[in-house]
């Protein structure tokens, strides 16, 4: 398909990445170091960055959660606002990065920054300059311009993306991830795979290089995730990783060819639900999903399962019915549970979630915008 393929962001990767700070950030910027909580502090990350930033006027925003949330943005927001900030700069996760690209964005919206999540960034007009410091592989949001943020109040998980939200550079040290949990590492490389499955898995489109791309990263991710935890550690694997979840998520594989979505859509309103982590829903819904559609991805099943897990043998059926098992085994091994009771979460659950994917216009999702409330209603229960 035809497509204009656009990514700003610049992306300082290695051991001493950080210190291109000093570059990387206007000498003259009067910048708000935008943080989780005390994990980059702790593992020495946020001193490499003060030490970077030198003499800048820097004021610091800790507090942004997991799954950040409108309320705690808007309070950055308030800072900016009241400090006269001009560069802001996020230190830590995806949800970090997420939350300083809303920041960024709500600062001079004109109207209810609500909106922004509302109108999926449709009407967003200007942002200020950002960049980050990642520590955690997973999301890809270092280097695309989207964000996924959660209104407390109403339990509302929306995204958003913009052409002002690419971060203007990222600094990618894999060193900064050595101190990440093993939970965390696993859900960075699940996070990862659906990302590329969502663009990957759904009907041939002639984008041969898209194709052959996403299977090379799909099958470094299986190599990983086979991984034990002292092998984990190594410096080569951890960069690796990194350089993976960026590549999964900055637009590259996606270009010119369908994409699904579905799976994350639904997680969505799983994590604004009952807070289960953005990754372990996937790890849910993304095998369950699959079974349910498998007769409309049949063609790109069979070459998923080919191509990357190497299963030649068997009919049509009986490849699709492996490569499934493949992927929940997949999922298992990083110690992530598929069924939505392994979260403690049954029947009554999946009425919530349709009310949910109802209340916020997802009703026809995937390549094919048929996953309708109904399809959605299978997968979950396919999930149970
Ligand atoms: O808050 P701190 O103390 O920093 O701890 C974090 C947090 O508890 C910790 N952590 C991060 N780096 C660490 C570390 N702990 C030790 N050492 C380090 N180096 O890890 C925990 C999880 O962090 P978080 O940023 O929430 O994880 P992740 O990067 O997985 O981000 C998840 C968020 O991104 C959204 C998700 O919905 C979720 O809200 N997504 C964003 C996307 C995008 N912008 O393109 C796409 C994704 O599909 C996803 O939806
Ligand atoms: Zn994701």
């Amino acid at each position: 398909m035809d497509f204009n393929f656009y990514n700003p962001t610049r992306i300082a990767f290695g051991r001493n990445a950080i210190e291109q700070l000093d570059s990387l950030v206007p000498k003259d910027a009067r910048v708000l170091v935008l943080l989780g909580g005390a994990s980059a502090e702790k593992n020495g990350t946020l001193k490499k960055v003060r030490a970077a930033l030198g003499s800048r006027d820097v004021q610091e925003f800790r507090g942004i959660e997991a799954n950040p949330t409108f309320e705690t943005l808007m309070e950055a927001v308030t800072q900016v606002r009241d400090s006269r900030r001009d560069f802001l700069l996020a230190v830590g996760g995806g949800s970090v990065i997420d939350g300083t690209k809303f920041v960024a964005a709500a600062v001079n919206y004109k109207g209810d920054p609500w909106q922004i999540l509302e109108t999926h960034g449709a009407q967003i007009t200007t942002a200020l300059p950002f960049g980050s410091v990642l520590t955690l592989p997973a999301t890809g949001s270092e280097m695309n311009s989207g964000a996924v943020i959660t209104r407390k109040e109403t339990q509302s998980k929306l995204d958003f993306r913009s052409e002002l939200t690419f971060p203007r550079f990222s600094v990618l040290d894999p060193t900064t991830t050595l101190s990440l949990p093993p939970r965390q590492v696993a859900n960075g490389i699940a996070d990862a795979f659906t990302h590329v499955v969502e663009q990957y898995l759904t009907y041939p489109a002639a984008g041969a290089a898209q194709d052959r791309f996403s299977e090379g990263l799909l099958q470094e991710l299986i190599e990983i995730g086979a991984k034990k935890d002292l092998e984990l550690d190594d410096y080569d694997v951890r960069a690796n990783l990194m350089w993976i979840a960026t590549l999964a998520l900055n637009g590259l594989i996606g270009v010119g060819v369908p994409q699904d979505w579905s799976t994350h859509m639904i997680g969505h309103e799983l994590t604004a639900l009952y807070g289960i982590d953005h990754a372990r829903t996937l790890a849910v819904l993304l095998p369950a999903n699959l079974q349910v559609r498998r007769e409309a991805k049949k063609e790109k099943l069979l070459q998923y399962a080919d191509r990357v897990w190497g299963i030649t043998m068997g009919n049509e059926s009986e490849r699709i019915d492996k490569v499934i098992q493949r992927t929940r085994a997949f999922f298992l091994n990083l110690e992530i549970p598929t069924r939505l009771v392994d979260y403690g979460l049954g029947e009554e659950a999946i009425e919530a979630v349709i009310e949910k994917l109802s209340a916020h216009g997802m009703t026809q999702l995937g390549e094919h915008q048929d996953v309708t409330l109904d399809v959605s209603r299978q997968i979950l229960k396919a999930a149970l």
